[in-house]
């Protein structure tokens, strides 16, 4: 079609107004986006909390900021994502405490067994000033902390029976990449393999490990239960996660739009630490209603069993950790 010169200058111009606008040329419009990736499943307390998140930015900041979720593992496992988190070719993480190993030990706290009896008593350590202290923890590595999620309390599951800590002696158990949860298995005997989330399914299907720990609404979602036919309801441990952004990519932002962030992911935070419980307990109903695992209670006497095996793992981390930052969350966790 032919275009008179008048007509073509206008048309370029047009184009070169949107592409200023679309890039931020007056200041106002630039669209910030957000690349949030995970290993859970969209189901499980982290997938629905991500994804309320975007829901809530994306609503309440038009055009100017895009979350990308990426669940399942789908974009990076949680190691790489450790990596890209502080090089900036992602802008926001939701890892488990478990993983961040190599950048802090005292995220550790929350590995320690049968610390907490349950998510109360996380949350109660989480929101007392030790607690908060852990939001910090990881700036020198350009990683600002926003908030805590939980998912639930670990379960053990295996081939056979755990009754007793001594069931699980010569078992090859798949455990995240944390010294304490690879202490905890080597104290019953068996053997620890480090391994990422997204390939344990078929770990457990082909025998490379035997068993592993997790919450209930990971072995539901992530379907370990169809390959693991006995569960121990054991409450040993707790699976949550530190929710971080690139401080960089952070302080870009322009401050309505960064407070405004904040002010939701307090909010998402609110919502979806009061539904984990839920959603952990629907998804051990689900697992039971499948009749493909046998899901075991341990007697009190049972679990102080466990409990006094686990013995050799506190004395091993106790300074490696701090023994401050451990009596606060002892305390915290007796709601004192
Ligand atoms: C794991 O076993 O790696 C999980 O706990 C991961 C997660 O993010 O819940």
């Amino acid at each position: 079609m032919f275009r008179g010169p008048r007509l073509g200058r206008c048309l370029a111009a047009l184009a070169l107004a949107a592409v200023l606008a679309a890039c931020g040329g007056s200041g106002e419009r630039q669209l910030y986006v957000i690349k949030l990736p995970h290993v859970t499943a969209p189901q499980t307390p982290k997938g629905q909390a991500a994804q309320r998140f975007k829901e809530l930015a994306e609503e309440r900041f038009p055009g100017r900021v895009r979350v990308e979720v990426y669940p399942s593992a789908s974009l990076m496992e949680d190691s790489d994502s450790l990596e890209a988190i502080a090089f900036g070719e992602i802008q926001m993480i939701a890892a488990s405490f478990s993983v961040f190993d190599r950048l802090t030990k005292r995220f550790q706290v929350f590995d320690l067994p049968f610390l907490f009896p349950d998510i109360q008593a996380v949350e109660r350590f989480q929101q007392s000033p030790v607690g908060q202290t852990l939001l910090d923890a990881l700036e020198d590595q350009g990683i600002l902390g926003l908030g805590f999620w939980h998912n639930g309390m670990k379960q053990v599951s295996g081939p056979r029976p755990l009754v007793l800590p001594g069931d699980a002696a010569g078992l090859k158990f798949r455990v995240m990449e944390s010294d304490v949860l690879q202490a905890q298995v080597l104290a019953l005997g068996g053997s620890p393999q480090k391994m990422a989330f997204g390939e344990v399914y078929q770990a457990l299907q082909t025998g490379t490990v035997d068993a592993q720990e997790n919450t209930w609404s990971n072995i539901y979602s992530s379907r370990f239960y169809e390959v693991q036919p006995y569960i121990t309801e054991l409450n040993w441990g707790y699976v949550g996660y530190f929710v971080g952004v690139n401080r960089a990519f952070w302080q870009s932002l322009p401050e309505d739009l960064r407070e405004g962030l904040e002010a939701t992911l307090r909010e998402v935070t609110e919502w979806a630490n009061a539904r984990s419980e839920e959603i952990n307990r629907e998804q051990r109903a689900l697992i039971e209603a499948s009749g493909r695992s046998q899901i075991i209670v341990p007697t009190p006497e049972q679990r102080a069993e466990w409990r006094r095996a686990m013995e050799p793992v506190w004395a091993e981390f106790r300074d490696v950790i701090g023994a401050d930052l451990i009596e606060a969350a002892q305390q915290a966790a007796r709601g004192e």
